[in-house]
């Protein structure tokens, strides 16, 4: 028999209370209870990169973490930090530089580019290579991409 928890946290912003089967991972639970499709599943081992989450304000894979352990935190992910235009630069540089072509990394790197910018710090290029290297793309070859970030940086 399925174990069932009940479970309540923040998501972009919204006090979200539900039953939730204790396997289930959090990215999946924002997929498929909440309609949040932005962040995406790829591989579901914690490679790629395409599900990162921001739980608490650190970036997080979305495959790795499962939905309990949720319970009582805050989490944003590419939609609740696009509606805030807290990425609106990067979104922009991204677009700009074409920094994505299928997408399905996008949000991923996004959260992971912003987590970077946050720091503060004036990253070298091969610091933002270093920091965006846990997030695959299979389109760009990275360039654009780095590209872009660099910009906002500098910005
Ligand atoms: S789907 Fe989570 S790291 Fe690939
Ligand atoms: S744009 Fe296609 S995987 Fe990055």
């Amino acid at each position: 028999m399925e174990h069932a928890l009940d479970i309540t946290l923040t998501v972009n912003g919204t006090q979200v209370s539900r039953r939730v089967q204790a396997r289930q991972h959090l990215v999946d639970f924002l997929r498929e209870e909440l309609g949040l499709t932005g962040s995406h599943v790829g591989c579901e081992h914690g490679v790629c990169g395409a599900c990162t989450l921001r739980v608490d304000g650190v970036i997080v894979r979305g495959c790795l973490m499962l939905a309990v352990q949720a319970n009582g935190c805050r989490v944003d992910t590419v939609e609740g930090l696009s509606d805030s235009k807290e990425l609106a630069k990067l979104q922009k540089a991204f677009h700009e530089k074409n920094a994505l072509q299928c997408g399905f990394c996008t949000p991923g790197m996004l959260l992971a580019a912003q987590e970077l910018i946050l720091s503060s710090k004036k990253p070298t290029r091969e610091e933002i290579r270093n920091h965006i290297s846990g997030n695959y793309c299979r389109c760009t070859g990275y360039q654009a991409i780095v590209d872009a970030i660099e910009e906002v940086v500098n910005g």
